[in-house]
């Protein structure tokens, strides 16, 4: 690949398509060819004011000229997209993308998934910490869901440092994000009652040999999920509860914060907390995890955590492309690459 830029298009330009795009666009080794969206509507303004070229989802002549006729450039439809471009992140809403695979397999570009999408479907998942050797060169990948990326982010060390680890979990999941007006609940707690969930079982399409169970319940916010964890290390673990924090503390993606001390309580402070250092759309791509939350009594560790779902993916799709291309072999190198990329483009 030598110093090539890689060519990267985004299929779904919602939520995480556009968070996706910026991130890419922040890299001095890749570049968005194009984004694409089902219709001129909502989404097309933002995609014109970053200066991505706009593309249709589909390649049929009358959807692609209904672009020209509300004023904006089309480049053509996904088949065209996909000519100019090395690997494609489907963005697309959950389980709509398992039917774009054909597409791009016949287009013989490189295709990376999002957690809406099942492993079955490619065979291959991804997070930064726990997989990504394993996805050097593959064709395709899945970047697992935020709440497995969560999982995964603290999971991950302390099953490096155990050899062994057996985790139950409950997920306190968002209702809906912030600009989604068509789910609910708004005034109920609903259980998920497919048990166990799909979450904690999730984690092992990353790393197999955690053991892990979740249960789930959608409560009425739309800012972040919160998981209260319960993990069992096994006997001569050797670990203390500040060993932990410490290990937690020198792991990428991670912030640690004392509630009491910093008044960061809720998920609600949480997110003031990073619109206030100025990140881009309020995100966090960090995993949040309390300080006095955290104990270890015996062998059992007890831990609550907080995801901020709309992008703690962020940076892993872009960890994720460095491995599919080969372009680097060391994740912690590419994460390191990732943020500091990214962080020039938040404020403070
Ligand atoms: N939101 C989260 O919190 C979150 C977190 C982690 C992972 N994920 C996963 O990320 C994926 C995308 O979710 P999202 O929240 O970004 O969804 P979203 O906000 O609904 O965005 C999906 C986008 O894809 C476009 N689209 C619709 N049909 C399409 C098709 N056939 N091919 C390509 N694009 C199509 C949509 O249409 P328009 O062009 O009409 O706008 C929309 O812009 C899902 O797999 C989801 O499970 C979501």
């Amino acid at each position: 690949m030598g110093t090539m830029t890689i060519k990267v298009a985004i299929n779904g330009y919602g939520t995480i398509g556009k968070r996706v795009a910026d991130a890419v666009d922040a890299q001095d080794d890749m570049e968005i060819v194009g984004v694409t969206k089902t219709r001129p509507a909502f989404g097309c303004d933002l995609a014109v004011r970053k200066g991505y070229p706009i593309y249709c989802t589909f390649d049929d002549e009358s959807r692609i000229k209904a672009f020209a006729d509300a004023g904006y450039t089309c480049h053509g439809g996904l088949s065209d997209l996909l000519k100019v471009a090395d690997i494609v992140v489907d963005c697309s809403p959950g389980k709509v993308g398992a039917s774009n695979k054909a597409t791009y397999v016949e287009a013989g570009v490189k295709w990376i998934f999002q957690g809406g999408e099942k492993h079955e479907m490619t065979g291959n998942s991804y997070t930064s910490s726990a997989n990504h050797v394993q996805n050097l060169n593959v064709q395709g990948t899945r970047v697992v869901s935020c709440n497995t990326t969560g999982l995964s982010r603290t999971l991950v060390p302390l099953y490096e440092h155990c050899g062994e680890l057996s985790v139950e979990c409950t997920m306190i999941r968002r209702a809906a994000d912030p600009g989604d007006s068509s789910k609910g609940p708004i005034n109920a707690i609903k259980p998920v009652l497919k048990v166990p969930s799909h979450h904690g079982p999730d984690v092992m399409t990353v790393k197999p040999e955690i053991k892990i169970n979740s249960m789930a319940v959608a409560v009425p916010t739309t800012i972040m999920h919160v998981h209260v964890i319960t993990a069992t290390l096994p006997e001569g673990h050797g670990l203390t509860t500040e060993s932990i924090l410490e290990m937690w503390a020198s792991h990428p993606r991670l912030i640690i914060m004392n509630g009491a001390e910093t008044g960061i309580t809720t998920t609600a402070e949480v997110m003031e907390f990073s619109r206030d250092i100025g990140r881009k759309w309020g995100d966090l791509h960090e995993i949040f995890v309390w300080e006095d939350g955290v104990k270890l009594e015996g062998n059992t560790l007890y831990y609550f955590q907080a995801i901020h779902q709309e992008s703690d993916v962020i940076p892993e799709n872009v960890d994720a492309i460095r491995a599919l291309m080969g372009v680097e072999e060391d994740w912690r190198v590419s994460v390191n690459k990732t943020d500091s990329a990214i962080s020039k483009y938040n404020n403070l």
